[in-house]
């Protein structure tokens, strides 16, 4: 490696170092993440989780590349979908945008709602899933919720009718081995954070108030949720996994007629 190429190596390595241990000092809590159990193959779960997307998240967010008409790829007839997605709109070729303006947004909630279309790939599946049910109660905080994921998020628990109202649970262990241990008995999402004297506390969201939904349903609510945010960013990923599987099935078959090729030339030779 010349001299110059390895100081641009060295220089990008430090940046990304750097930049990690910021990302980590940001959060302040290391936040744990149980995976999303989404599979976006399951066209029901699609459907529902854009039903759930169009009725609890346009209202202030918009998804500027997603059109109406492509839901018919998720098994919709166009009746289905203008009868009952579109709210926000009324040609089935426009895209999911919202009457709210970036800077009503930002007024009203401090930061403007960002647009979701690509939102999954940004933050990842795992986080959004976790995200969406770690909200929790905050008499401190201007909108009356905060988040275990995203502290301090300018974004209201606008789910919480559904999911019921959580609380913060915070116990304390003496060392960061013993925390995270306890971290893990948590199940669900939870969080470390040092505290002081080399002690730690380990975060979670309990309910308080039972929702309109049980526990459960809500969880599979969000994974809905999350599954078409997931399809949203990336369409036609699921085309690529069914040519995969296709692709598989071709050379599976290929694979038996050049066996079949092969026993058949060798046997004159053996
Ligand atoms: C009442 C308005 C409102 C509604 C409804 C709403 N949000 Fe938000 N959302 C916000 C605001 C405001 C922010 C920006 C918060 C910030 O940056 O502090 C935000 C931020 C987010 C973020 C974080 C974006 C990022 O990466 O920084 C995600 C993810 C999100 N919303 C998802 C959703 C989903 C999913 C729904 C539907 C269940 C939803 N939101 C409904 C107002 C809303």
């Amino acid at each position: 490696m010349s001299v110059p190429m390895r100081k641009l190596v060295s220089f990008l390595f430090a940046l990304l170092i750097g930049m990690s241990g910021a990302a980590a000092a940001s959060g302040g809590a290391d936040v744990r993440l149980p995976p999303a159990p989404v599979n976006r193959l399951d066209e029901e779960s699609l459907q529902r989780g854009a039903r759930n997307f169009v009725n609890y998240c346009l209202t202030c967010h918009t998804a500027k590349y997603m059109r109406y008409n492509r839901l018919t790829d998720l098994g919709l007839s166009e009746a289905q979908i203008v009868d009952n997605l579109m709210f926000a709109s009324d040609k089935i070729g426009e895209t999911m945008t919202v009457a709210m303006t970036q800077a009503n947004g930002k007024a009203w909630f401090g930061a403007p709602p960002p647009d979701l279309s690509v939102e999954s790939r940004i933050r990842g599946r795992d986080w959004l899933y976790n995200y969406l049910l770690g909200f929790y109660r905050d008499e401190k905080s201007a909108t009356g919720w905060n988040n275990l994921v995203f502290p301090n998020v300018g974004m209201p628990h606008v789910l919480w009718e559904l999911s019921g109202i959580n609380k913060l649970v915070e116990t304390e262990y003496e060392d960061h081995e013993q925390a995270t241990a306890g971290a893990i008995a948590v199940k669900g999402l939870s969080a470390i954070e040092p505290l002081q004297g080399h002690k730690y506390a380990v975060l979670q969201v309990a309910p308080d108030v039972p929702g309109s939904m049980s526990r459960v349903e809500y969880e599979s609510f969000v994974a809905d949720l999350v599954n078409y945010m997931d399809y949203m960013a990336e369409p036609v990923k699921n085309k690529r996994i069914h040519l995969g599987i296709l692709v598989l099935l071709f050379l599976g078959v290929l694979f038996v007629f050049a066996y079949a090729l092969k026993r058949e030339y060798w046997k004159d030779l053996h």
